[in-house]
C-alpha cells in the first residue's frame, strides 16, 4: 500500500495531477518538487489566484489540501527518500541542438531525475513515467535505476518502471483528472501496477483503469496526441476548402461529426493547435518512424504538423490581404493570446506566428488577454517592439483598422460590437479566427466580417 508520493515536476501536470491524488486519497502524503524555487513559492502562495498554473477549480483542490497531505518544496533528495512511489513529470521538449534537433524530444530532465532517484531512493520504489516520453524510454530509466539497486547502509534498495502518460488537457484539467475517460498504466511487475491502480480506484471506476505493457503505453500517449491533432489539421484545412466555395466549416462539422465512427469532438477550425504538446509530440513521433526506417510513416505525420503551420501563416497572409495588401502602421486589435481559452499557458500558440507574422508586415498591435502578461508576451514574441498590452477589448479596438480574435476566452461571444466599431477606424474589419464573436451583431455594427472557414 502506497503512503508517500513524490511527484518531480510542479508544473501544468504535476501540480494539479497530485493536487486531485491528495484530495482523493487523504491517506496519502503528496510531496511535489522542483528546481524552481519562484515556482514552489507560488504553489505555496497563501493567495489561492497567485497559484502558478491557472486552470478552473484548482485553487480549491489545492485549498482543501494543501498542508494537510500535499506539500511543495524543493528539497527533492528529502522527498524521494520518503516516498515509496516516484512520479517524473518534467518537462520533455523538442530538441534544439544536436542529433534530431527539432524532433526528438530533450530528455536531458527526465535522465536528470532518474538518476537523482536512483541515488536519493531508499528501500523499494515504485518510479512512475508520468511524463510524455519516446517509445522505450522506461528501458531507459530502467538502466539508470538498476545500477544503483542493491545493499546499502540504509537497507536495500530497488525499483520498478511504470508508464502512466497523462491525457488531461489545460483549462478542463481538474475535471478530466477527477472523471477520467480513462486512466493507462504499462509495466511488467503486477505488485507495482497494482499499487498505481489502487491509487486512481479511489475515484475512476475500474474498467477505466486499462493495463498494457509499457512501450504500448509510452506508445499510445504520443498515438493519442498524434489522432487529436490531426483531426484539427483535417478540419482546418475542409475550413480552407470551404472559404474557397461558399461552403461553411460548422455545417460540414455537425454533419461529419453526427456519424459515429466520425464523433463530434475535436472538429473546431480554428487558427491551428497550439499547446505545448501536439507539435512536440508528433515530431516526436516522426523522429521514431525515420529511427526505425519508417519513412512514410514519418511523412504521413509530419503533413499534420506542416498544414497547423501553413493554417497560422494562412491567416495572417489573408488580414493582409483584405487590409488592401498592406498593414504597415495599421492598428490592429488582437484578442486573446493563450493557445485556448481558461489558460494562461501560451507555449506553441498560434498568437505567436500569427502575430509575429503581422509585426514582420509592420503592424502596431494592441494586444488583450484576460490571463496572459504582458511579460510573458514580449518573451514570446521575442520583442517588444511594435505592440502594446491593453486591459480591455475597447482599448485595444481604439484606431484600430481590424480586429483579430486568436482565442475563444467566452468574454468574445459576448462583446457589444457597437461600441468597438464606433472607435475603429472605417472600412473595419473583424477576423474571427475562432468564430466565437457574433458575426451578426458585429456585421450590424458596420464591420466587415471574416470568419474561418466561411465561404
Ligand atoms: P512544465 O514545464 O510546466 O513543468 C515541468 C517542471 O519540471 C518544471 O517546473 C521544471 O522546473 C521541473 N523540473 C525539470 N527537471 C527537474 C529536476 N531534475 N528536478 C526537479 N524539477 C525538475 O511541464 P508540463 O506541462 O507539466 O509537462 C510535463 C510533462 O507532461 C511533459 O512531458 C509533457 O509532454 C507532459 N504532458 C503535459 C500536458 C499539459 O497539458 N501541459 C498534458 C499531458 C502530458
Ligand atoms: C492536449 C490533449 O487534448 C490532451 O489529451 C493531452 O494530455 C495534452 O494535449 C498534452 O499531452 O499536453 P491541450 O493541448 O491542453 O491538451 O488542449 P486541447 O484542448 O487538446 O487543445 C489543443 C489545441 O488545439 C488548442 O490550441 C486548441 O485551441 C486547438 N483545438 C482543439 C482546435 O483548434 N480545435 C478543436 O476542435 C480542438
Amino acid at each position: 500500500m502506497i503512503q508517500t508520493i513524490c511527484c518531480i515536476g510542479a508544473g501544468y501536470v504535476g501540480g494539479p495531477t497530485m493536487a486531485v491524488i491528495a484530495d482523493r486519497c487523504p491517506q496519502i502524503q503528496v510531496t511535489v518538487v522542483d528546481l524552481n524555487q519562484a515556482r514552489i513559492d507560488a504553489w505555496n502562495d497563501p493567495d489561492l489566484s497567485q497559484l502558478p498554473v491557472y486552470e478552473p477549480g484548482l485553487d480549491a483542490v489545492v485549498g482543501r489540501c494543501r498542508g494537510r497531505n500535499l506539500h511543495f518544496s524543493t528539497a527533492v533528495d528529502a522527498a524521494i527518500a520518503a516516498a515509496d512511489m516516484v512520479f517524473l513529470s518534467v518537462n520533455t521538449p523538442t530538441k534544439t541542438k544536436g542529433i534530431g534537433a527539432g524532433q526528438a524530444s530533450d530528455l536531458r530532465w527526465i535522465e536528470a531525475s532518474a538518476r537523482q532517484v536512483a541515488a536519493a531512493a531508499r528501500g523499494h520504489t515504485i518510479v512512475v513515467e508520468k511524463s510524455t516520453l519516446p517509445v522505450r524510454t522506461a528501458a531507459v530509466i530502467r538502466t539508470i535505476l538498476e545500477a544503483a539497486e542493491g545493499d546499502t547502509p540504509s537497507g536495500r534498495k530497488s525499483f520498478d518502471v511504470l508508464s502512466n502518460p497523462e491525457f488531461l488537457a489545460e483549462g478542463t484539467a481538474i475535471g478530466d483528472l477527477e472523471a477520467p475517460d480513462r486512466v493507462l498504466i504499462g509495466g511488467e511487475q503486477p505488485a507495482a501496477i497494482e499499487a498505481l491502480a489502487q491509487i486512481y480506484g479511489h475515484w475512476v471506476p475500474a474498467e477505466r483503469i486499462l493495463r498494457t505493457n509499457v512501450w504500448s503505453s509510452e506508445l499510445s500517449k504520443l498515438t493519442a496526441n498524434a489522432f487529436l491533432a490531426q483531426r484539427i489539421s483535417s478540419i482546418n484545412s475542409i475550413a480552407a476548402l470551404c472559404e474557397a466555395t461558399e461552403a461553411d466549416v460548422r455545417e460540414v462539422a455537425r454533419a461529419i461529426g453526427a456519424d459515429s465512427r466520425i464523433g463530434s469532438k475535436f472538429l473546431k477550425a480554428g487558427p491551428g493547435f497550439g499547446g505545448s504538446c501536439f507539435q512536440k509530440d508528433i515530431l516526436n513521433l516522426v523522429y521514431l518512424c525515420r529511427h526505425y526506417g519508417l519513412s512514410e510513416v514519418a511523412a504521413y505525420w509530419e503533413s499534420v504538423v506542416n498544414l497547423n503551420a501553413w493554417q497560422q501563416h494562412r491567416i495572417s497572409a489573408l488580414l493582409v490581404q483584405r487590409l488592401f495588401g498592406t498593414v504597415t502602421s495599421k492598428r490592429i486589435a488582437v484578442l486573446g493570446f493563450a493557445f485556448k481559452a481558461d489558460t494562461n499557458d501560451t507555449r506553441e500558440t498560434p498568437a505567436i506566428r500569427i502575430c509575429g507574422d503581422l509585426l514582420e508586415e509592420g503592424a502596431q498591435l494592441a494586444i488583450y488577454d484576460p490571463k496572459v502578461s504582458a511579460a510573458q508576451i514580449a518573451a514570446d514574441l521575442g520583442t517588444s517592439e511594435g505592440w502594446q498590452m491593453v486591459d480591455a477589448p475597447l482599448a485595444a479596438a481604439q484606431g484600430a483598422d481590424a480586429v483579430l480574435v486568436l482565442t475563444e476566452w467566452q468574454q468574445f461571444a459576448q462583446l457589444d460590437w457597437r461600441p468597438l466599431a464606433a472607435v475603429m477606424r472605417q472600412p473595419a474589419w473583424l477576423f474571427d479566427a475562432r468564430a466565437i464573436c457574433d458575426a451578426v451583431a458585429a456585421r450590424a455594427a458596420g464591420l466587415k466580417v471574416w470568419r474561418v472557414g466561411e465561404g
